[in-house]
């Protein structure tokens, strides 16, 4: 039986890459694969983390943190890792004045808010999209592959998104039935219109979603071969699907190979477990998604040479396993 591959992407030529999963998955290493391999087929790739467990620079071997880096000895691949720190002060210089601008102008707040609103939960992930997004619209990169937080994270993140753009409508109708209460009240304080703030975020809402659900976007989801990842997987589909993602692969890690099954017991069984939910999951998406298996490597993926070997075995489809 045939395996799938990654390859169907070299030619479907997606400009946005989300790999999603819990932590510990291999979601990194995946990544960083994939963007390694775009790279060497002479594409510009942008491989980048907002994971807020940080293994990209470990995983390089160089360090990436918070700045786009060129990865070096690889023609066309750039690297950054934005933890939460980074992530936080990033959005403060873009959004906190205004978010003081607004709020300011109905309520008696001073410079304070910015760091209040700066510590909001998922405010990085909400950022790092707008991130995504400047970048998405420039046209410096053929494709960003974008190492996301743990399932959870992104997706309430894209449902915020979603919300948002929703109740801004409602919003500034708000604003509007106070606007005159509110000018007579803040006369002469606020530099820009609130409600223009306002309507700017709601198209930033509104152009970040558009990015998500484009057909150039897909989401690649990794897991393991073990009940627990099979169930988290057909939850994280199924509403990527409902938010009008594109699931397009799920990668199994960490398969026991055949050859290391006929070495002991304790292997053939473990994979034989393995298998039975390669199996399932290649019955749930047959033709709808395609499935691909990594085995479970002698050698710690650290370093080009290993993802490199990763990138061989993502995107050469093998044959003889069953
Ligand atoms: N197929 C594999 N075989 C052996 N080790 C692997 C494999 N895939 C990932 N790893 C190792 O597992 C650990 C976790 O991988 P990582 O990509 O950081 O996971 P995640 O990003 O999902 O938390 C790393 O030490 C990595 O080298
Ligand atoms: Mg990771």
């Amino acid at each position: 039986m045939r395996r799938g591959s990654l390859s169907f992407l070299d030619v479907e030529r997606p400009r946005i890459v989300m790999f999603c999963g819990k932590g510990g998955v291999g979601k990194t290493t995946t990544a960083s694969a994939t963007a390694l391999h775009f790279s060497e087929r002479g594409l510009k790739a942008l491989l980048l983390s907002t994971d807020p467990t940080p293994s990209l620079s470990d995983i390089l071997e160089l360090d990436v943190r918070g700045e786009i880096t060129p990865v070096k000895g690889v023609e066309g691949l750039e690297a950054v890792e934005l933890d939460y720190d980074v992530v936080v002060e990033m959005w403060k210089e873009r959004f906190g004045w205004e978010v003081y601008e607004v709020v300011s102008s109905f309520l008696p707040v001073d410079e304070e808010i910015i760091d209040y609103v700066a510590n909001a939960p998922g405010i990085d992930q909400e950022f790092a999209l707008s991130y995504i997004y400047d970048l998405y619209r420039g046209s410096k990169y053929d494709v960003i592959v974008w190492d996301t937080a743990p399932a959870g994270g992104t997706l309430s993140l894209i449902k915020l998104q979603d919300k948002f753009y929703r109740h801004l409508g409602e919003a500034s109708k708000l604003y509007l039935r106070v606007r005159t209460a509110l000018e007579i009240l803040t006369r002469g304080r606020a530099k820009r219109d609130p409600l223009s703030i306002i309507e700017e975020w709601r198209r930033l809402a509104e152009d970040v979603l558009s990015m998500l659900k484009d057909r150039k976007t897909t989401a690649i989801l990794v897991t393991i071969p073990e009940s627990l990842g099979v169930s988290q997987t057909k939850r994280v589909v199924d509403e990527l699907k409902g938010y009008g993602l594109r699931p397009s692969a799920v990668i199994l890690n960490y398969i026991v190979d055949e050859k290391a099954s006929q070495s002991s017991e304790f292997y053939r069984k473990r994979r034989e477990m393995q298998m039975e939910y390669v199996r399932e999951m290649e019955r749930l998406y047959e033709g709808s998604m395609e499935i691909v298996t990594l085995p479970l490597l002698p050698f710690e993926v650290k370093g080009l040479e290993a993802l490199e070997e990763v990138s061989s075995l993502l995107f050469t489809s093998s044959s003889g396993e069953s």
